[in-house]
């Protein structure tokens, strides 16, 4: 699956820069807060206007603290998937409650400094586990290949009938990177810059599948 992430759209013309990634499995919207990162994007009132504007399934990543005050609302809105950050909440578990009984998937991100192992059991709670593979706030940055233990780790997990979620990664993914992911048992592709950076951006998301597809044929061969 692959997520183009609007961060890297232009944002004068988001409904525009939704309908230009048709055949996109998601779309990845990132929502920051100043705080839990360095940066500023978009929040909720955004976030309602663009599922109005396309039917491609929003998926919201909020790189937020208090998320246990505010992602619910964003799975009312109709997101389809909403993931927090681990390192934002002491309580990862009642978040993913709320969320899921306010009617989305519930997401579980961690950034590259943080390990999986304590989150192993929590993961039980979550339909997605996002493993951020650049420190989170901006687009355009290089991707972190050592994060890919974490998304191994969990694979097993998944294959041997011990969790069932989707494993996303997040951060530098373009048309080299994707298949190390891909190798690694990665679910769904998140890409800005490799696809809105592109000059036909549902072309770029139409080849990063056909990578990954490759790749992961290989891994299942
Ligand atoms: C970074 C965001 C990413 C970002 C990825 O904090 O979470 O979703 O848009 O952009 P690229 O694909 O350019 O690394
Ligand atoms: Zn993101």
């Amino acid at each position: 699956m692959i997520a183009p992430s609007i961060l890297s759209a232009d944002f004068a013309r988001l409904g525009e820069e939704a309908r230009a990634v048709r055949g996109a499995d998601w779309l990845h919207v990132d929502v920051m807060d100043a705080h839990f990162v360095p940066n500023l994007t978009l929040g909720l009132p955004v976030v309602q206007s663009l599922l109005q504007a396309t039917d491609i399934p929003i998926d919201c990543h909020l790189m937020i603290e208090n998320p246990g005050r505010w992602a619910p609302g964003y799975a009312e809105a109709g997101a389809y998937n909403v993931t927090i950050h681990a390192e934002a909440t002491d309580d990862p578990i009642a978040v993913a409650r709320d969320i899921r009984a306010a009617g989305a998937h519930a997401g579980l991100s961690i950034k590259p400094g943080t390990p999986i192992e304590p989150y192993l059991e929590v993961l039980r709670e979550f339909d997605t586990l996002l493993v951020m593979s650049v420190e989170p706030g901006f687009g355009g940055q290089s991707f972190m290949p050592e994060v890919l233990s974490k998304a191994r780790t969990v694979r097993k997990l998944v294959d041997t009938g011990h969790l069932t979620l989707l494993v996303e990664i997040d951060g530098g993914i373009n048309a080299d990177t994707i298949h190390a992911a891909a190798e690694a048992g990665v679910d769904c592709f998140v890409a800005g810059s490799a696809v809105y950076g592109a000059s036909d951006p549902a072309l770029a998301v139409a080849s990063l599948r056909a990578s990954a597809a490759e790749s992961s044929a290989h891994l299942h061969a």
